[in-house]
């Protein structure tokens, strides 16, 4: 009898849950299982930037559980359901940290670039920067995340056409790494996982980018030196007197009107105008722009000198909301998420163009579809996969309180800071929790500060039912005997 207990005990206990799976289907993201439309809802996530990725220090954004816990209670009351991070050492351990934000219903999109030598294609030498080190570096990544159910996808590249000259001889490249990574994916992990490519808003580039990557080269409609989605590095609207035409938005739909996988920004938010009130975020999560556009990833979560951040970091550990952030959070709140998880059946009938010269209108815009074949030793790496390869895998999350203090844009310390983990199919939505931190105490004692642990509801009420049947189980298994 103990045994049957102990059991049920274990299956409520000790599952480690995990996000369903989101897959492309046509120009959307979809959920695998549910099959709801996905959007993101994104932030970029480089705590010290690309200048603080240091190569063997044994750091990388994704490395320490403690900050990850502290970030990710952060962002899920944020309401973001993604995360992007550029830089990432694949020898590290991710363990902790994937496991905090899939326990939170927050996916990852990774880049597998760094800026270490060999770890990028090099724009103005690319036939010695793509060699099998760097294939061996780029599959090292996918190792590392392989695993993780809530990986939504690689980019094989960020803003690698972009000064003049490369838009000549790096796309045929940029679809080579493609088709590298894809068919690695392929062989080596037991889920389809997407790559695409993240371009710089050069707008010179930007629709011959698009078509050149997206196109189909051989009609076999499985290409796989075709993207799989599309980012763009958006920062055309500036401030809250901006709207959807002075801030082109208009044209990017236009542009991408007739898209055959999804597209989104891979980057946005200007801040040339200070704070920041995200009025772009009901526009691309509207009715204008969700028919073409799969939302898009806020830049970014920490402020560095560039001074795009929601949060400030401090060395200690503890950090301080920004107004931005609590702009940001108010412009979440109001989106429909219901709505935005809509399925379109018609988006996902599309038939990938078939490349030709004619698809690209810039004059010195690569016309050749000629994709380089592997530099020597490439084959091997993919056929026989890379030597120890570090494969991370899901964890249990015990820790859920941020012991790290943080603090409100108004100085006070925010109380009950915690992960809520989110029941199986969830991913994270906006919330509406304070964050103000504001923690004056009321005449009656009650906090005017962060709500308590009830508000999101979901995960604790399912757990508290399979709770109840376990127990109720149990009772009726004792019985019976
Ligand atoms: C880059 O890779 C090439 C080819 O494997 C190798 O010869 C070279 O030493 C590497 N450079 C660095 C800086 O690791
Ligand atoms: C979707 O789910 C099916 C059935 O569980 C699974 O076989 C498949 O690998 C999943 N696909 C992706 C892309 O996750
Ligand atoms: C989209 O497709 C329509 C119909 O084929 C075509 O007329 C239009 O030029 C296309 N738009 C773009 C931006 O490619
Ligand atoms: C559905 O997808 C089609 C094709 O991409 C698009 O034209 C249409 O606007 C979408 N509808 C909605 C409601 O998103
Ligand atoms: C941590 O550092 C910040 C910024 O320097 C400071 O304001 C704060 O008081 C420190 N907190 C602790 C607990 O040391
Ligand atoms: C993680 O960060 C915390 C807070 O800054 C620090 O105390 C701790 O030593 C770090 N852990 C590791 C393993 O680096």
């Amino acid at each position: 009898m103990l045994s049957l207990i102990g059991v049920l005990f274990l299956l409520f206990f000790s599952g480690v849950s995990a996000v369903q799976n989101i897959k492309v289907q046509g120009a959307d993201y979809v959920n695998n299982v549910t099959s709801d439309r996905f959007q993101i809802i994104g932030i970029a996530y480089q705590p010290g930037g690309s200048a603080g990725f240091i190569g063997g220090s044994g750091i990388d954004p994704l490395s320490n559980g403690t900050l990850c816990l502290r970030d990710a209670a952060l962002m899920q009351r944020l309401g973001v359901n993604t995360i992007r991070v550029y830089n990432l050492d694949p020898s590290l351990n991710h363990d902790l940290c994937a496991s905090i934000f899939n326990a939170v219903g927050i996916y990852m999109l990774l880049d597998v670039n760094s800026p270490l030598p060999n770890e990028s294609l090099n724009p103005g030498d690319l036939t010695s920067s793509y060699n099998s080190a760097y294939l061996n570096r780029v599959f090292a990544v996918v190792e590392a995340f392989k695993n993780f159910p809530n990986t939504l996808g690689f980019f094989s590249g960020n803003e690698v056409i972009q000064f003049s000259g490369s838009e000549t001889v790096v796309p045929p490249y940029l679809r080579a790494v493609t088709r590298d990574l894809k068919q690695y994916i392929s062989k080596h992990s037991s889920r389809n996982i997407p790559v695409g490519y993240s371009a710089a808003d050069v707008r010179d580039f930007l629709a011959d980018s698009f078509a050149y990557l997206s196109c189909d080269i051989d009609g076999s409609s499985s290409d796989e030196t075709r993207i799989d989605f599309f980012g763009l590095n958006s920062y055309s609207w500036c401030g809250g007197d901006a709207t959807f035409q002075t801030a082109g938005y208009d044209i990017l739909v236009q542009m991408f009107g007739n898209t055959t996988i999804p597209v989104f920004f891979s980057e946005y938010g200007c801040n040339k105008v200070k704070p920041r009130v995200f009025n772009e975020v009901q526009a691309l999560y509207g009715p204008e722009m969700t028919g073409v556009m799969s939302g898009g990833i806020i830049y970014e979560y920490v402020q560095e000198s560039n001074e795009y951040g929601l949060v400030d970091l401090h060395d200690n550990g503890t950090a301080t909301i920004r107004i931005d952030y609590n702009n940001l959070q108010k412009q979440y709140n109001k989106l429909d998420i219901k709505q935005l998880q809509s399925g379109n059946s018609s988006a996902t009938m599309l038939k990938a163009p078939r490349c030709s010269g004619g698809l690209i209108t810039g004059a010195s815009f690569s016309k050749s579809f000629k994709v380089p074949s592997l530099p020597s030793g490439g084959q091997s790496l993919i056929d026989n996969g890379i030597q120890n390869p570090n494969n991370g895998k899901l964890v249990d999350v015990t820790e859920t309180v941020v012991k790290l203090d943080v603090y409100g844009s108004n100085g006070g310390r925010i109380e009950n800071l915690a992960i809520k983990p989110l029941p199986e199919d969830q991913s994270n939505t906006p919330n509406g929790q304070d964050t103000t931190g504001a923690t004056t105490t009321t005449a009656s004692g009650t906090s005017t500060g962060p709500k308590p642990e009830s508000t999101t509801g979901g995960a604790g009420h399912l757990r508290m039912n399979l709770l109840l049947t376990c127990v109720a189980l149990s009772v009726l298994a004792l019985r019976s005997t």
